[in-house]
């Protein structure tokens, strides 16, 4: 039978597949979403360290720029002109002292205001701008920012609740790790062919992370026999998962002879075990923890390497991932080298991640008609609280769905 565009009687623990592949739906989330009350992931601060600096990038598919100006502040600007929307940066990364826009050479201030309109008086009496054209109503639109552990983020909406609130008790897993001033290590941008949301759930979804990532359990970086938990926070938008190495019970389900989980592969040898080497830099012993906020932000701890990841939908058939590996301004040679070497753990080629990519794409490949049928994710229950905090649940995605269908009205 063919869908219709009703969501399921079951509620959150159906995700209908047309969710995922109508375009009305992805033009909406633009909107709902990306345009409204969420806050959204920018940048470091690292990355516009002085006044000055700038960098582009996307919130959803509106391209916003994060500057730096003289008094210290971070500014987020969408990165259309006021004069007729030409993008007035062009570069990834950069410092000005202004923002100029080539096409008719009107140019901004880095917090947005705009400075000049050329020819704004004409020539010899002829031409200009009108009497009562007021350069104050004419800046970049600016929008709301929030700075938190060296992480920007900004809104579209000025009547969203403030950013720590926002985040609620997740805002301590985001504190446990990024507790002194971050250095960049590097980037790596990742086409995924599918939907923004089917990557979305992968981060939220701890009962995959032991099964097919046989990394994980072959080596012992993550199995679910070991000491784990889960933080969601009270609206259920955001959550992170943690597991503490070398703390694992026996448990048969690992004995490869006895189930089909294919999680431990006793055939797989590092040649060099080198990338397993990693301090507890922290104390409490937690070799993995991967959070996620809604709707389109990761930070993980993978052993020593860190990075972020923003995501930034395409089109309803595909995202970019973008991965900034960072570090800490005072690491020592040794630690810059451990997590650049960890760093291959993650990421598009990435020992553990790129399994995730690929089953996006499989999953988007398998559902794409967007015709027939939903996912099942009961795992753990049906409802936004059963599951608790345990890992092998899929609580987190039914509350992302929750929130999901709230701000689209669905
Ligand atoms: S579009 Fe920017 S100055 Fe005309
Ligand atoms: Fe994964």
């Amino acid at each position: 039978m063919i869908n219709s565009k009703e969501w399921p009687a079951e509620g959150v623990s159906r995700a209908p597949y047309w969710i995922y592949t109508d375009s009305d739906i992805y033009a909406r989330e633009q909107e709902n979403i990306f345009r409204g009350k969420s806050w959204h992931y920018v940048g470091l601060e690292a990355e516009v360290l002085k006044p000055g600096n700038y960098k582009t990038t996307y919130i959803g598919e509106t391209s916003v720029v994060m500057t730096r100006t003289e008094d210290g502040e971070v500014h987020v600007l969408t990165n259309r002109c006021a004069h007729r929307g030409n993008m007035v940066c062009r570069e990834a990364f950069g410092s000005a002292k202004r923002l100029y826009c080539v096409y008719h050479a009107w140019s901004y201030q880095l917090n947005g205001d705009l400075s000049n309109a050329a020819f704004s008086q004409g020539l010899n009496g002829q031409g200009g701008l009108p009497k009562d054209f007021d350069k104050k109503n004419h800046g970049l639109q600016k929008l709301r920012v929030a700075r938190f552990c060296g992480l920007v983020f900004a809104s579209f909406k000025e009547d969203t609740e403030d950013f720590e609130t926002w985040l609620g008790d997740v805002g301590d897993g985001i504190k446990r790790l990024l507790n002194r001033p971050l250095k960049v290590l590097g980037y790596d941008t990742q086409r995924i062919h599918s939907n923004w949301k089917n990557y979305h759930e992968n981060p939220r979804d701890s009962y995959h992370a032991n099964i097919l990532h046989t990394f994980y359990g072959t080596f012992g970086l993550s199995r679910q026999t070991q000491e784990s938990g889960m933080v969601l926070d009270k609206t259920g938008r955001n959550v992170y998962f943690y597991t503490k190495a070398g703390t694992e019970k026996k448990d048969t389900n690992y004995d490869s002879t006895k189930t089909e989980l294919r999680s431990v592969n006793d055939q797989l040898r590092l040649e060099d075990s080198s990338i397993l080497k990693w301090t507890d830099e922290i104390g409490d012993g937690v070799s993995v923890q991967i959070l996620s906020l809604y709707p389109s932000f990761v930070l993980h701890q993978i052993a020593n390497s860190l990075a972020t990841r923003q995501l930034l939908p395409k089109g309803q058939g595909q995202l970019d991932l973008v991965w900034t590996y960072f570090g800490f301004e005072d690491d020592s040679p040794e630690m810059t080298k451990t997590r650049l070497l960890q760093a291959n753990l993650a990421g598009s080629a990435g020992m553990i991640s790129v399994e995730d990519a690929a089953v996006c794409e499989m999953t988007y490949r398998a559902i794409a008609d967007g015709q027939h049928g939903e996912s099942f994710i009961e795992m753990g229950g049906t409802d936004l609280t059963s599951g608790g905090s345990h890992k092998l649940s899929e609580r987190a995605i039914r509350n992302f769905w929750h929130n999901y269908r709230q701000d689209m009205g669905l």
